[in-house]
């Protein structure tokens, strides 16, 4: 099977370091560049996180910088779950990695443009980025094979109670995004949040007693402390789910429909409102994850993450 060629565009963050942590290192993934957006923190914090995970594991995979800011409403992050720095917990040494000249908007047009449209964009933060790229140039639109991302629920949301937090951080980009026609799945907090960083596989993580075990248990003995706020026992690796339904979407439950995002701005601004019963006939826009089977959802995370020694 020839690899997955895939742009990981996040907003590192605690579950974006551990999505890295498996597209980097995937057999089956070619990673060909990270694209990094404000979400989580401001860009001048959730960029440097980026490049020092990228350095803590020794990725050499190309960081591109990008959106600092979202399209129309005013920017807020995610301080309260992932700390004053987006990446609380995880001491890391001085940073030698540098980010690519070129931002991440130009650099997604130009791969893309040049591509054979085999590219799959994975977003796990605000859409911004993304968002941008297609505006600029709409003839990327054709070119990117699929998009799989994490954010939006079909049910309720965790940064306002409609809204998940990468949707209603910029709603008017993930508009454009989930209007664009691309192949599009999408796995939403109802899934995500079943993927819990429990005690129990924090410590398995830990017990492989290497730089990704513990990188891994630094990262998510933060989230554990932090999600019991939105009433989670533990921290969801959210952002994880994303990059896994790619290699492995047997692990998943889905279901095709039609999803439109609110962007009036009314208590469902950034809402992805799913038509999970076809109410409106209208025909489906988007793969959204219902379900996951977690045994061999761990295990593989587990055999990656031994991969980084
Ligand atoms: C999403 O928001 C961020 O806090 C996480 O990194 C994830 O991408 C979950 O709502
Ligand atoms: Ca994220």
């Amino acid at each position: 099977m020839s690899k997955i060629k895939m742009i990981l565009d996040c907003d590192t963050g605690h579950d974006d370091a551990i999505a890295l942590m498996l597209a980097s290192k995937h057999p089956d993934i070619d990673l060909l560049g990270v694209t990094v957006v404000a979400g989580n923190q401001t860009l001048d914090k959730t960029l440097p996180n980026t490049l020092n995970v990228c350095d803590h594991l020794g990725l050499d995979v190309p960081v591109y910088g990008g959106m600092p800011l979202p399209l129309v409403r005013e920017q807020y992050v995610a301080g309260d779950i992932h700390g004053k720095s987006g990446l609380d917990g995880p001491i890391f040494g001085p940073r030698t990695k540098e980010a690519e000249k070129e931002n991440a908007v130009f650099y997604l047009i130009k791969t893309l443009m040049e591509s054979d449209g085999d590219i799959t964009l994975v977003p796990v933060g605000p859409l911004t980025n993304i968002a941008v790229a297609m505006r600029m140039e709409p003839r990327i639109i054709p070119k990117i094979k699929e998009i799989v991302l994490m954010g939006g629920a079909w049910g309720l949301g965790n940064k306002t109670p409609a809204a998940e937090f990468n949707i209603v951080a910029d709603p008017e980009a993930a508009y454009v995004v989930f209007s664009s026609g691309v192949k599009l799945t999408m796995m939403g907090l109802d899934l995500t949040n079943q993927a819990l960083a429990t005690m129990d596989i924090i410590e398995r993580m830990e017990a492989i007693g290497n730089k990704g075990g513990k990188l891994f248990g630094d990262i998510m003995r933060f989230t554990f402390k932090s999600q019991n706020i939105l009433g989670l026992s533990a921290g969801p690796v959210h952002d994880v789910t994303a990059v896994m339904y790619l290699v492995h979407p047997e692990y998943f439950e889905v279901q095709d429909m039609f999803v439109e995002v609110d962007i009036s701005r009314g208590p469902s601004y950034g809402r992805t409102v799913c038509d999970v019963l076809n109410v409106t006939g209208k025909a489906p826009n988007c793969t959204v994850g219902m379900g996951i089977k977690l045994e061999p959802f761990w295990d593989e995370v587990e055999r990656i993450i031994r991969m980084h020694i």
